[in-house]
């Protein structure tokens, strides 16, 4: 890409000077903050397929290359090496941990996991098929009134949130599992393994034991790296703006679960395995559903497949897939479905219809497959997903409030309503 040099709008004969933004890599930006005061006019931007919100130093996305990097970090070394904590600490302070801020680090998180009584109280109250998404974004914001000494702006309480809420979204997602499967809630124990003491309280008998597959906890932690951070995504894009009115980081990310549950953002994995699911009971075949996507009447989409950014492929399915792989021939998964998928992704890779809307598929084609080879519960998919993106989430927001950039975020409209009239008395309507 050649660089911009200079950038000027006319507007009825007049020309303004558009200032531009350089990137470090990527796409430069034209500044149009002014454009209201110079011109009258606003930009228009539906969805933001244009628009850069914000500066940002987290994470970096190459979509037409099939690109993602946190902190200049490569996705494909990260999930090589690194650890699910190890890559949070990264998003979160910008740098790899030494061993020792490493170890630090995972003590922190692990004397957290414990949550307050007025926590499982309040996550009993719900009904047990209250989808668990819902009673995460309520948790999550609940958490704020049970810890207010980690509530506000400042360096500590700050830092304080930040251990309280990776520790505790897994410890209530745990819960939230087990309530699902009908089981009571056990204490997470002081001083675990993150991963495996989320496993352990998801899953253990009453006994309050579990044999961890290592498989399986390698797995998981993967799929949370591959999950931490996708710079502004609808998620993130929420948790930022509502934080940008100052809210604190718990009602923000609260909010970013609720972005995060609809099917075409995170609730995409549970989408995309009841996909399967319904191709499976319809006694269609896979090419019979591919024609029904393509034609639109039904509305169906196909569920994993297609990105706002990635143009080619998406680095993170590509991972998930050689996981699902690997899991599923070790474990004995569900291999009838998985063999469905792998023919589904053939089919509309080779369909014109796909190849000239560059629809492939993301990280959610094959998660859902996964979760389940693992034996998650459907409704825990997308749960888990939010675990994996809360650093992403955590960091963005502490981006935000250090950045002297930010501004409540308050975007403009293009006003098509009726212009003026008089209010009709009731018996005149
Ligand atoms: N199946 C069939 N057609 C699709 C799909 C799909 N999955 N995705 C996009 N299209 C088509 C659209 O119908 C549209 O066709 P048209 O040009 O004939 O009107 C064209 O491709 C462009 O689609 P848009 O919706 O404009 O693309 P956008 O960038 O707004 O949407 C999105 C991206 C939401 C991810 C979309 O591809 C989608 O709905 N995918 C399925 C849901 C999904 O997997 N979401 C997870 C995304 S990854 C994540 O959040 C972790």
């Amino acid at each position: 890409m050649t660089e911009v040099k200079d950038a000027r709008l006319t507007v009825d004969g007049s020309t303004i000077e558009l200032e531009i933004e350089r990137a470090s890599i990527g796409n430069d930006g034209l500044s149009v903050s002014n454009l209201l005061r110079d011109t009258g006019l606003v930009t228009v931007d539906p969805g933001f397929t244009n628009t850069a919100s914000c500066e940002s130093a987290i994470t970096y996305i190459d979509g037409d290359q099939g690109v993602l990097r946190y902190r200049g970090y490569p996705i494909e070394q990260l999930a090589e090496h690194s650890t699910f904590l190890e890559v949070a600490y990264l998003l979160i302070r910008g740098e790899l941990p030494t061993e020792s801020e490493l170890t630090a680090f995972n003590h922190r998180v692990a004397r957290h996991m414990h949550v307050h009584e007025g926590i499982k109280t309040f996550l009993g109250a719900f009904p047990r098929d209250a989808h668990p998404m819902a009673v995460l974004s309520g948790a999550l914001s609940a958490l704020s009134t049970f810890y207010p000494e980690s509530v506000g702006r400042g360096e500590y309480e700050i830092e304080l949130a930040t251990v309280q809420l990776l520790a505790k979204t897994a410890v209530v997602i745990s819960y939230l599992q087990r309530r699902v499967t009908g089981g009571e809630l056990i204490e997470p124990r002081p001083g675990g393994h993150y991963v495996d003491e989320f496993m352990r309280v998801a899953f253990s008998g009453p006994d309050g034991e579990l044999d961890i597959d290592p498989i399986v906890r390698r797995a998981l932690d993967l799929l949370l790296i591959l999950h931490a951070d996708h710079e502004q995504n609808c998620s993130t894009s929420t948790v930022r703006i509502v934080g940008s009115s100052q809210a604190n980081i718990y009602a923000s990310v609260s909010a970013g679960i609720g972005a995060l549950s609809g099917p075409l953002h995170g609730g995409a994995n549970e989408a995309a395995l009841r996909m399967f699911d319904h191709i499976k009971e319809s006694g269609d075949t896979v090419e019979q559903f591919v024609a029904k996507v393509k034609d639109k009447s039904e509305g169906a989409r196909l569920m994993g497949f297609g990105h706002r950014v990635y143009k080619s492929f998406d680095p993170r399915g590509t991972v998930v897939k050689r996981i699902a792989d690997q899991v599923l021939d070790q474990l004995g998964g569900n291999n009838e479905t998985f063999d469905m998928a792998k023919r589904l992704e053939e089919i509309a890779l080779s369909d014109d219809y796909f190849i000239e809307r560059k629809l492939y598929p993301n990280v959610d084609f094959y998660t859902g497959l996964l979760y389940s080879a693992m034996k998650f519960p459907v409704p825990i998919f997308t749960p888990l997903f939010a675990l994996g993106r809360m650093p992403g989430w955590i960091a963005h927001y502490r981006e935000m409030m250090h950045d002297p950039k930010t501004k409540i975020g308050r975007p403009r409209q293009i006003y098509t309503g009726v212009v003026e009239r008089d209010y009709v008395p009731m018996d005149q309507r």
